[in-house]
C-alpha cells in the first residue's frame, strides 16, 4: 500500500477547507469527511451518504484538546476515558458547545472520538479543526474496511480517497453516552462494556431504549449486505446450509474457524472459514460480506457467535445485517 505522502494531504485539508468530502482511512472503518465547521459542506455528506438530515455524525479530533470547544460539562470521568483510549475507536457523546446542529442532526448532544490512524491523524493535524464524518458508505450499508469499497461505492461523490490500507479494527467505534443521567453504551464495539466499566467506576447502561437518541447505528436492520442473510447456531448450520441449497438457492455457508473444512467440501453450498479469534473475525468481517455479495449468492448463511462479551461486537453487526429478514 502506498500511503500518502504529505503534499496529498495539504491537498486533502484544503479540499476540506474549500467545502468538498474526503474519505480517509480510520483504525475501524473508512469515514467519509468533511469540515465539521461548514453546514452546507456537512449537508453534502448526507447527500452523498442517502442519508436522513437527522441521524448526527461524529467529529474527529486530533487530539482531546479542543474537546471544550465542541462540548460543555466535561467531567473528569470524560477525561479519564479520553485518556485512557484515546485515540482509538471510542465515540463519546456529551452536551453540544460549538458543534453545529447540522452535524448533530438537531440534537444538543454531540459524538467526538480521536481515531487512531497515522493517515486520519495526519489530515486532523493538517486540516487543524474538527472533520465530521459517518462511515464512508451509502446509508443502511455495509462500512468500507478499504479504499476500494469507498470507490466502488462512492466513488465520484467524493472529491478525494486518501488511501490507508484495510482497517485494523474493522467495525465501528463503541458509543458511549455521557450525556445523560447515566452512562449508556449505545453501541458496542472493540472496546468493551468491562474496560469502560473499570476506568469510569460506575455502572452503564445498555438498553437501547431510550427513545429520544436517534442513531442509525442503532437501527435493527443497519450494517446490512444486499444478500438475504441468515443467522443460524452452530449445530443447526450443515442441515441448514443443505435445506436452503437443495431449495436451489445459491448458498453460502460462512463458519467460525476451520475446524470444519474437510467434512464442508463436498457439500451443495459453498463454504467460507472465518477466524475464530473475535479480533480477526471482526477485521474480515464487512470485506467478506462484500465478497460474498459481489459473488451473486442468493443467500448467506453464517454461524451465530458464542454468547461472550468478546464476541459482542461481532453479534451486534450480524444481527443487524440479518435482521430484515427475520422481523
Ligand atoms: O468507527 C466509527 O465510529 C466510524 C469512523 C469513521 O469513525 N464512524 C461511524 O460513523 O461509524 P457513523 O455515522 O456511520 O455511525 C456513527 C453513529 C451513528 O449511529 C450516529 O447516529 C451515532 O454514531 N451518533 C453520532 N452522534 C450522536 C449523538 N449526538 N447522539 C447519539 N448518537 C450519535
Ligand atoms: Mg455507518
Amino acid at each position: 500500500m502506498q500511503e500518502p505522502s504529505s503534499s496529498l494531504i495539504d491537498n486533502a485539508a484544503n479540499v476540506l477547507r474549500n467545502g468538498g468530502l474526503v474519505a480517509f482511512p480510520t483504525e475501524t472503518v473508512y469515514g467519509l469527511g468533511a469540515n465539521a465547521s461548514d453546514p452546507v459542506a456537512v449537508r453534502r455528506i448526507f447527500e452523498a451518504k442517502g442519508r436522513p438530515a437527522d441521524h448526527p455524525l461524529i467529529v474527529h479530533l486530533h487530539s482531546p484538546e479542543t474537546l471544550d470547544f465542541w462540548a460543555q460539562d466535561i467531567t473528569d470521568a470524560v477525561w479519564r476515558l479520553a485518556e485512557q483510549f484515546w485515540p482509538g475507536p471510542l465515540t463519546l457523546i456529551l452536551k453540544r458547545r460549538h458543534a453545529p446542529l447540522t452535524v448533530t442532526g438537531g440534537q444538543e448532544t454531540v459524538g467526538l472520538r480521536v481515531p487512531n490512524h497515522p493517515v486520519a491523524l495526519a489530515l486532523l493535524k493538517a486540516f487543524n479543526g474538527g472533520i465530521a464524518a459517518p462511515s464512508a458508505n451509502r446509508f443502511g450499508k455495509v462500512s468500507p474496511t478499504r479504499a476500494k469499497h469507498v470507490r466502488a461505492e462512492l466513488g465520484d461523490r467524493v472529491d478525494l480517497i486518501l488511501e490507508g490500507g484495510p482497517c485494523r479494527m474493522g467495525v465501528e467505534s463503541t458509543i458511549l453516552s455521557l450525556a445523560g443521567d447515566q452512562p449508556r453504551l449505545l453501541r458496542p464495539g472493540s472496546i468493551s462494556l468491562s474496560a469502560l466499566q473499570e476506568v469510569l467506576g460506575t455502572e452503564i447502561l445498555t438498553s437501547t431504549s431510550a427513545s429520544n437518541i436517534r442513531a442509525p447505528g442503532m437501527l435493527k436492520s443497519h450494517y446490512s449486505p444486499e444478500t438475504r442473510f441468515e443467522l443460524c447456531p452452530k449445530d443447526q448450520l450443515d442441515r441448514r446450509g443443505n435445506e436452503l441449497a437443495s431449495s436451489g438457492l445459491r448458498t453460502a455457508v460462512m463458519f467460525i474457524g476451520s475446524a470444519q473444512k474437510e467434512q464442508s467440501e463436498h457439500k451443495a453450498f459453498t463454504p467460507l472459514f472465518m477466524p475464530d479469534v473475535p479480533a480477526d473475525y471482526a477485521r474480515k468481517l464487512y470485506a467478506a460480506l462484500r465478497l460474498l455479495d459481489n459473488a451473486e449468492f442468493d443467500v448467506l448463511l453464517a454461524e451465530s457467535p458464542p454468547d461472550t462479551e468478546v464476541w459482542q461486537a461481532v453479534n451486534d453487526r450480524l444481527k443487524r445485517a440479518s435482521y430484515k429478514n427475520e422481523g
